[in-house]
């Protein structure tokens, strides 16, 4: 309708490689007007493959081809065809030496996708398709091959020079120039290449793995970021000596690599050996960087280093296998940083994040299976279903299993599937093989997708003892997907006395109860009954303890029976989650009633949890943190954006004033004494200082000001300087003012930080915010080509301010269109991200949905769109 429709590609059009490729030799000159690539393929033909029409087809895009040469003969035009996206062999024999030299611009790569510039370095981005960007290949994870690199560079502008694997050569050449050879012994995906050359520094360290080998390990970042490595460093040691003994996993090479880069579209990159960051999950500082940045740092370290194992050794057989490497490595990150902090926070932040984000897009138009059936550009599939929801679909064969099981299966997929390229398929059967259960029902967690709502009832007969449980099971339509199947679901449950204690729990038909606590029933109808017998007084049900499955759950519980839960529940998550539903009912009274008065037992029960000397610090400030404003819009018909708002003040403003003596108290005695560290203790009770402080400006009492003002001032560490610096601007006047510009004066050159000052203006509830955003864009800090820069205002803006950008006026609507028109032709990832921050326009009321689609018609309407931005636009206007 609009202009060539893209076309989409199927899991069911696969078929295999009709071409190998067993060794690759790759040689660059490398310069950042023109870098030359020069590769020699070793290529034959799959035996596993039918045979095509005799020629061979080898991906590329952006390339100036200036040779080609087949088994040391060079070939002539009419050997070949070249297009746009790719180089075809018209007569190829069983066997090849293919030899191409193509001339390539890194610095005019704004797409950050195969080699560029950042700063002063050279880099790569291979996955998922831009190593066709760096020379002609077969760029498709079931090829995988040995990589020879040979590189060659100014060595006064690029000392230090790149790739995976072990580093077999080092020479000097005329000219000032140098030459640096690596060898990876291990075949790999093209999608796993890297090269880095700059003027880098590095820290060192060793690890000596379970068997006794020593491995050395290298973090290279620009010389004046070499006091920023210490946690990273500890960080992956922890992880490496971590799955040693949790999966039994040993790194395999001499020496791993990390490089932190300032340009980089998403968080980091496994390639093999030579793992590439975003330096957002590299640098960190007490003084520069949040307990968030830390966790984050500590948790995509470990990501990456586990994909060495779930990822490279074992890589995708197609993108349709996405979640096998992601989910899978997800579940392990999850699990290492659970065992590093506290597993119930850590638990809690993940299920939040899940339903942030997962949940509504598994409710939109790109709703996609775990393992997607069709797409038109890849790059829009790296999403929370394939990675989140995908880790919740391994966490539940993990729990289905058990500890010991699930390890014998794990151990079974790195012996059976070692060096292969392999689906999510393959990855269930291990489970299966390993545990002899029967997955098969299990499986279409992988291929329905949509959020299973699990409406559950409960009735007891106070004649005969009996509890019965009553569970229906329903997943709403999704696109392409109608009508849906049952799922199997584990279903952790508890029974509460009236005493808040577990109850021995004992089905009708079983000989005896199994002893008070928590048991898992397995649902697999739409709708399936459990009858609890024995029972003297009226339970009140604990359900999804721990949050077994990636579900929501309807039950009528009363007021009294959440407070009661909060306070009672043997499972912290679940005390957690009825605080939640608790505040959630409160903010959602209030927004369709903004008189509704908050009940008095509210009131207590925070206070009672707030002065509990027992209680953990870190899991206390989860259980009295509002559930965010997008999450309370997710639970509405209708997103009432402004009714919202008022309520979520309102409510932040009677806490402050109802509990103000308790909240002072509680900031004060957990104000920070000794120098930073990053424990879950002391992060636990910064959470917890920082919340109660945000309580007490909502009352905007003079004391709250100055207590704020103080800790911004004192600057222990940039947790507790950015709470500050955020209550601050939310306040406004001339202290809000006055913070930032102290705040930009002290950090304007430490790029990271700077985007914290960007983004904590960019999520300002003051109603001027858009005005200064677009006025930030014209900073002279403010740059459309760092992603991360475009991430802290734009993004933040667009996706963490629900108030300002749904702007009843649509202003926030044009704007983000503009960016996306003007970022698509430089940067397609970052562009088809940010419009996403639309593509729940049919959840707002007819004005705002009529503005919203009027801008992504707008955005589809242009000449020239990206694949990346086409596809999530175009799903978006589908009708339903
Ligand atoms: N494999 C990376 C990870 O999850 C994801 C990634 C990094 C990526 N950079 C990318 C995906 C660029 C697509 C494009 O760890
Ligand atoms: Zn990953």
């Amino acid at each position: 309708m609009y202009r060539n429709t893209p076309h989409s590609i199927s899991l069911h059009d696969y078929r295999p490689p009709e071409f190998l490729i067993d060794r690759v030799d790759l040689r660059f000159e490398l310069d950042p007007e023109r870098t030359s690539v020069e590769a020699r393929l070793r290529l034959r033909r799959n035996p596993a493959a039918t045979r095509g029409d005799g020629t061979l087809r080898l991906h590329g895009e952006q390339l100036d081809l200036e040779q080609v040469a087949m088994d040391d003969h060079p070939l002539t035009p009419t050997d070949y065809r070249v297009d746009a996206e790719s180089l075809t062999l018209l007569r190829v024999p069983d066997r090849l030496t293919l030899l191409t030299r193509v001339r390539i611009h890194p610095n005019l790569n704004t797409a950050l996708e195969g080699l560029y510039q950042s700063g002063d370095m050279l880099c790569t981005q291979c996955e998922a398709e831009g190593f066709r960007r760096i020379t002609y290949f077969l760029d498709r994870p079931d090829v995988m091959a040995r990589y020879g690199t040979t590189l060659v560079a100014d060595r006064r502008r690029f000392p230090v020079l790149l790739s995976n694997g072990n580093r077999v050569e080092s020479q000097d050449l005329p000219d000032g120039r140098h030459l640096v050879r690596w060898e990876d012994p291990f075949p790999k995906p093209s999608y796993l290449f890297a090269l880095i050359a700059g003027d880098l520094s590095a820290v060192e360290d060793r690890f000596i793995t379970a068997s006794g080998r020593e491995v050395e390990l290298k973090i290279y970042v620009e010389p004046h970021n070499l006091d920023k490595c210490d946690h990273a460093m500890r960080s992956l040691q922890k992880a490496m000596r971590w799955d040693e003994e949790r999966f039994g996993r040993e790194y395999d090479l001499d020496v791993f690599m990390i490089v932190a880069v300032s340009h980089f579209n998403m968080g980091a990159m496994e390639n093999k050996g030579l793992n590439v960051f975003n330096d957002k999950y590299v640098l960190a500082r007490p003084d520069t960087a949040t307990d968030a940045d830390f966790e984050g740092i500590e948790g995509v370290i470990a990501h990456e280093y586990f994909h060495n194992w779930t990822g490279n050794r074992i890589t995708c057989r197609d993108w349709f296998q996405l979640s096998l490497k992601e989910g899978f490595t997800v579940y392990r990150d999850q699990e290492f940083s659970a065992d590093m902090g506290s597993r119930g926070v850590k638990r809690i932040n993940d299920v939040r994040l899940l339903r942030a984000h997962q949940f509504p897009e598994d409710g939109g138009p790109m709703a996609h299976p775990v393992r997607p059936e069709s797409y038109i550009e890849i790059n829009n599939f790296y999403t929370a279903t394939v990675y989140q929801k995908g880790a919740e679909v391994v966490r539940m064969q993990a729990n289905l299993l058990g500890p010991e099981r699930f390890r014998q299966a794990t151990d079974l997929y790195f012996e059976r599937h070692d060096g292969q390229a392999v689906t999510t398929d393959d990855f269930v059967r291990c489970m299966e093989d390993a545990s002899g259960r029967d997955l098969g029902q299990f499986r279409r967690w992988y291929d329905q997708a949509g959020t299973p709502e699990l409406t559950v009832a409960g009735d007891y007969d106070a004649t005969s003892g009996a509890y019965t449980l009553t569970i229906r099971q329903y997943t709403p339509p999704t696109p392409g997907q109608v009508v849906k199947a049952p799922f199997h679901i584990p279903l952790a449950i508890g029974l509460l006395g009236p005493d808040g204690r577990d109850l021995p729990l004992r089905l009708a038909g079983e000989p005896s109860a199994t002893a008070p606590g928590t048991r898992v029933l397995e649902l697999r109808e739409v709708e399936e009954r459990f009858c609890f017998i024995d029972l003297t007084a009226r339970p009140v049900p604990s359900l999804l303890r721990g949050f077994p499955a990636p579900v929501k759950l309807r039950f009528d519980y009363s007021d009294d029976d959440l407070l009661f839960l909060m306070a009672h529940d043997s499972d912290g998550f679940n005390r957690w989650d009825a605080a939640q539903t608790l505040l959630q009912r409160l903010l959602l009274g209030l927004v369709a009633d903004p008189e509704a008065g908050i009940p008095e037992h509210f009131f207590d029960a925070f206070r009672r949890a707030l002065l509990d000397p027992s209680s953990d610090r870190a899991l206390l400030a989860e259980v009295l943190t509002l559930p965010s404003e997008s999450y309370l819009g997710d639970q509405m018909e209708v997103v009432d954006v402004d009714g919202i708002h008022r309520a979520y003040m309102a409510l932040g403003r009677l806490v402050g004033e109802r509990l103000r003596e308790d909240l002072l108290r509680v900031y004060r005695d957990n104000r920070e004494t000794g120098p930073y560290a990053f424990t879950p203790e002391a992060s636990g009770r910064r959470a917890l200082k920082n919340l109660a402080l945000g309580y007490l400006m909502r009352v905007g009492d003079a004391q709250a000001l100055q207590d704020c003002q103080s800790q911004f001032a004192a600057g222990h560490n940039m947790t507790d300087v950015m709470a500050a610096l955020r209550l601050l601007v939310d306040h406004g006047g001339a202290e809000g003012a006055q913070a930032l510009d102290d705040f930009y004066r002290r950090w304007s050159r430490e790029s990271l930080v700077l985007d914290k000052w960007f983004s904590v203006q960019a999520t300002s509830s003051r109603p001027d915010t858009l005005e200064r955003v677009r006025q930030l864009m014209g900073h002279t800090d403010f740059s459309l080509r760092n992603p991360n820069r475009v991430r802290s205002l734009v993004g933040a803006f667009c996706t963490a301010n629900q108030v300002r950008f749904h702007a009843v006026d649509g202003d926030g609507y044009r704007f983000l269109a503009d960016r996306v028109l003007e970022l698509d032709p430089l940067n397609p990832q970052i562009a088809s991200r940010l419009l996403k921050a639309m593509i729940r326009w049919r959840c707002f009321d007819p004005g705002r949905q009529a503005l919203m689609r009027a801008e992504i018609e707008r955005i589809l309407a242009s000449e020239e769109l990206s694949n990346d931005a086409f596809e999530v636009a175009s799903k978006a206007l589908e009708s339903r």
